[in-house]
């Protein structure tokens, strides 16, 4: 088993750990028990994830409540039940919350948990790649409202986040992918997470892909502790995304656009992070910010992980810079594009002539 420490610099490095490793499920409450008081936990799942692996958690002290699968369930309506159910049996402020399942029901447990009762105990538990990666990890937790994507949220740290990497053998190879397109967001911004650790992420990708590809555990394992410190290193520094943490939606200004004018159907997260990704590496050859050498590179990357670059449908294309224009990281009424540079760094920038966003949306 491997441990990293997350640490918010913010609050006067106040830490937690990541425990990632293969079986971790059969021992949840031993590790969990160092890290809260909690008598009692309302464990937040899915009906996907509930049949695999609910079993695991069912304890004396556990209560479970189990919603519908997927990204449209993500909203204020569903969210409100897990704060029913708390409420129902009677969860205290000493008591604990714990998300089992991928990142939509980490956001919405985490979001109930930072509310009930002004907060209570908060355990992320994630059984996808994407989220044992990225959205298990510095405490963004939200629920979409009809206007935009994760509008509705709060920054929330979880008191220990435990990786059982067996849970990926289960994951559809869709969503496993979905999950790799994060893991490739960070090789792309790897200079910029100011880590103290040289990962060459980039590199790591190109020599392991078959192991990669072939959920091998021990590369599996260092993959998503590299990508956990990586991230780790980013939110110990702006755990609020006052500046840095901007880096980590590298992609995602387009994706989120593309996620919601599309119903949050079409396309999983990471799909549409894959192609936003794929806009923001053309976007930047346009301008002329990166060499033909990388942005090559970059797009064989991508390519060789078979991860989705193009988009299906037509988009109309004042609409799609509208729908940018209203997301979160709109600043000023600025719309804030984070723009690859040489050697795997990224720089933000909100001042890209409309046309040259619009490139790729036909
Ligand atoms: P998801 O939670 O919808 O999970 C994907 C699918 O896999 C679902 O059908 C789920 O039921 C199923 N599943 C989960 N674990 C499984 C397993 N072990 N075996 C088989 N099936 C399993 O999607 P996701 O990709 O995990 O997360 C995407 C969400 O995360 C989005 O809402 C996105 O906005 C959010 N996100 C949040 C952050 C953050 O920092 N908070 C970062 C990135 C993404
Ligand atoms: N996934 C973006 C962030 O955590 O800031």
């Amino acid at each position: 088993m491997d441990k990293i420490e997350i640490k918010i610099k913010a609050q006067k490095e106040s830490s937690y750990p990541i425990l990632i490793g293969s079986g971790l499920l059969n021992k949840v409450y031993d590790y969990i028990s160092d890290y809260t008081d909690a008598k009692k936990f309302l464990v937040v799942t899915n009906d996907t994830v509930y049949p695999l692996y609910g079993e695991k958690l069912k304890s004396e002290n556990s209560e479970f409540i189990i919603l519908p699968d997927g990204e449209i369930y993500k909203n204020m309506d569903v969210m409100s039940r897990i704060i029913d159910k708390a409420l129902e049996i009677k969860l205290e402020r000493k008591d604990a919350i714990i998300a089992l399942g991928g990142g939509v029901i980490g956001d919405m447990a985490g979001f109930a948990a930072s509310i009930y009762q002004r907060g209570i105990d908060f355990i992320q538990i994630p059984t996808t790649l994407l989220a044992q990666v990225d959205s298990s990890v510095g405490g963004k937790v939200a629920v979409n409202h009809f206007l935009g994507k994760n509008m509705i949220g709060s920054f929330y740290q979880p008191k220990i986040v435990i990786s059982d990497t067996n849970t990926l053998y289960t994951l559809s190879q869709r969503q496993y992918k979905t999950g790799l397109s994060e893991v490739l967001k960070y090789a792309f911004i790897e200079k910029s997470c100011m880590s103290m650790n040289n990962y060459n992420l980039f590199d790591f990708l190109i020599n392991n892909k078959k192991e990669i590809m072939d959920k091998e555990p021990q590369i599996l394992n260092k993959l998503i502790k590299i990508c956990c410190e990586l991230k780790g290193s980013v939110v110990n520094k702006d755990e609020k995304e006052k500046g840095l943490r901007a880096i980590l939606n590298f992609g995602h200004t387009y994706a989120h656009a593309i996620e919601k004018l599309t119903g949050y159907e079409k396309y999983t997260h990471g799909e549409a992070v894959s192609i936003g990704m794929k806009l923001i590496f053309d976007l930047a050859h346009s301008v002329e910010s990166i060499s033909d050498k990388y942005y090559n590179d970059a797009i064989k990357l991508l390519y060789d992980y078979d991860l989705k670059m193009d988009i299906e449908e037509h988009f109309d294309r004042d609409e799609f810079y509208n729908v940018m224009a209203s997301d979160k990281k709109v600043s000023d009424s600025k719309i804030n594009f984070v723009l690859p540079e040489e050697n795997y760094k990224v720089v933000i920038k909100n001042n890209i002539d409309k046309n040259f966003v619009l490139q790729g949306i036909k």
